[in-house]
C-alpha cells in the first residue's frame, strides 16, 4: 500500500477518541491567567492544599536510603502492607498484600483493570453523569460504555433495579463511583448492599472507585463496596483508591486497586509491560500518608465541608439556578438550563460549552461543561479553592447572569 502522506498514519482508536473539552478549557483559562488577568478557576480536580509535611519528609527519607531502583511491579511491600491494614481499618474487609495493585494514579489503575477485563464488545456499566475517563477508558479497550441515567432531582440515585435493567450478557463489568465525581452524590448502604449483591449474583465484576470516600460532609457516610457483608465479595469487587484528593498528593501519582488475586494478577501484567510500576519514592510517601496522615486529612475535609455549604448557599441565591446537594468530593454540579435559549451581550447560551465559555470570556471564571460528563444542562465547579474566591468567582457568575435575556422564569 502507498502512504499518501508522509507524517505519522494515527491509529483509528486515537482518531476515535473524543479530545477533552476539560482540558482545552482550562488551557484557556491558564493562558488568560499567564496574561494576567484575574481569573477564578473552579475547574481544578484536585485539592489547593500542599502536601502533608510527613509525605515529604518519608520521600527525603527514601532518597537518603538509596530507594532509587525499580519497585516490585505491583507494588512495594510496604505501601501494599499499608494499604491493607487501611482497607482493614476502614472496612473492615481483610486482603492480603497479594490481592493489591499500586500504579501510577487511580487512574493508571482503572486502565489497567478495564483492559484486564474487557474484549471487543464487552460492554461496561456506570452511572451518569460519569468522570469523563470511564467511557474514554472503555472505548480505548474496544468496549462499549453503558450509562444509566440519573436524575438531579433524585440526588443522582443510581438504583440498584436501573442497574439490573442494564446488565445484559455483553456486560464485563459495572462501575461504581462514590462518592461521585462530578455531582458530589454519595450512595446509601442499602443501594451500595444491593448493587454488590446484584453483580455477585450474575457474575459480573464490580469496580467501586471510592478515590473521594474519605470526603463526605454533613451526616452522609460512606459506604464502601468492601463494607458489604457477603463472604464473595473477595472473588469478584475490586476496589480502587489513592492518596491523590484525600491526602492532597495528586502530583505524587500514586493509586491503588485492592481485588481479586486473578484480576489484580492480569492488571499487574498489563503493567509490566507499560511501566514497570509506579516511583518507588512517591510509593515511599504514599505508605507514610496511609499510615499517619489521618490528621491532616482531617483538617483538608473539615475545610472542604465549609466549601461546599458556601458554594452551595451561594449558587441557590442566583435565580433559576438549581443546586442539588452535594455531599462529598469537592464539587457542586449546579443545573443551569433554565437559562438555555438566553442571550448575554450578543452571544447566546446554547448548552454547557456555550456558558462555560462566556463565564471564562465575560466574568473570567472557569467551571467544566456538564456535557463532558454526560448531563449537558449542568456546570462543575470545583471548590477546591480558597473561601474569598468562592465569594468572589460564584457572585461574578450571579452578575453575569442578571445580564441574561430573557431571565429564567420562577
Ligand atoms: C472519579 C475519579 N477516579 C479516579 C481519579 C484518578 O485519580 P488519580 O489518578 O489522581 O489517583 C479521579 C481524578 O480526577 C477521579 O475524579
Amino acid at each position: 500500500m502507498t502512504a499518501t502522506t508522509t507524517g505519522p498514519r494515527l491509529s483509528r482508536r486515537v482518531q476515535e477518541l473524543p479530545a477533552s473539552q476539560t482540558l482545552a478549557l482550562a488551557a484557556r483559562a491558564k493562558a488568560l491567567a499567564a496574561e494576567g488577568k484575574p481569573v477564578i478557576s473552579f475547574s481544578a480536580g484536585e485539592p489547593d492544599f500542599t502536601s502533608p509535611s510527613l509525605v515529604g519528609e518519608a520521600a527525603k527519607a527514601a532518597i537518603d536510603a538509596g530507594d532509587t531502583h525499580y519497585p516490585p511491579v505491583p507494588g512495594t511491600a510496604a505501601l501494599r502492607q499499608a494499604i491493607v491494614d487501611r482497607v482493614k481499618r476502614e472496612t473492615g474487609h481483610v486482603a492480603d498484600p497479594g490481592r493489591v495493585l499500586v500504579s501510577t494514579g487511580a487512574k493508571q489503575v482503572l486502565y489497567n483493570l478495564i483492559h484486564a477485563l474487557v474484549d471487543p464488545g464487552d460492554e461496561v456499566v456506570y452511572a451518569s453523569p460519569y468522570w469523563v475517563s470511564y467511557p474514554a477508558m472503555v472505548q480505548l479497550a474496544g468496549g462499549r460504555g453503558i450509562p444509566i441515567p440519573t436524575r438531579a432531582e433524585e440526588d443522582f440515585r443510581l438504583t440498584p433495579e436501573a442497574v439490573e435493567g442494564a446488565l445484559g450478557t455483553k456486560v464485563k463489568a459495572v462501575i461504581l463511583n462514590s462518592p461521585s465525581n462530578p455531582t458530589g452524590a454519595v450512595m446509601s448502604p442499602e443501594d451500595m448492599k444491593a448493587i454488590v449483591k446484584l453483580c455477585l449474583d450474575r457474575g459480573v465484576t464490580l469496580i467501586s472507585d471510592e478515590i473521594y470516600g474519605g470526603l463526605v460532609y454533613g451526616d452522609a457516610k460512606h459506604t464502601s463496596a468492601f463494607s458489604v457483608d457477603d463472604p464473595r465479595v473477595a472473588e469478584n469487587v475490586v476496589l480502587v483508591d489513592g492518596v491523590s484528593k484525600v491526602y492532597a498528593m495528586t502530583g505524587w501519582r500514586i493509586g491503588y486497586a485492592v481485588g481479586p488475586e486473578s484480576l489484580i494478577k492480569a492488571a499487574s501484567k498489563i503493567q509490566s509491560q507499560s511501566t514497570s510500576g509506579a516511583c518507588a519514592i512517591a510509593q515511599a510517601a504514599s505508605a507514610a500518608a496511609l499510615d499517619k496522615a489521618g490528621e491532616d486529612a482531617e483538617r483538608m475535609r473539615q475545610a472542604f465541608a465549609r466549601r461546599c455549604e458556601l458554594a452551595t448557599e451561594l449558587f441557590k441565591e442566583i435565580p433559576g439556578v438549581r443546586v442539588p446537594q452535594a455531599l462529598g468530593a469537592f464539587y457542586v454540579f449546579p443545573d443551569f438550563s433554565a437559562y438555555y435559549g438566553s442571550t448575554i451581550e450578543g452571544t447566546e447560551i446554547t448548552d454547557s460549552l456555550a456558558l462555560s465559555e462566556l463565564l471564562l470570556d465575560k466574568a473570567l471564571v472557569a467551571a467544566v461543561p456538564g456535557g463532558a460528563f454526560g448531563a449537558d444542562g449542568h456546570l462543575r465547579f470545583s471548590y477546591a479553592l480558597g473561601e474569598s474566591e468562592i465569594r468572589e468567582g460564584i457572585g461574578r457568575v450571579k452578575d453575569l447572569l442578571a445580564k441574561a435575556d430573557p431571565q429564567p422564569k420562577g
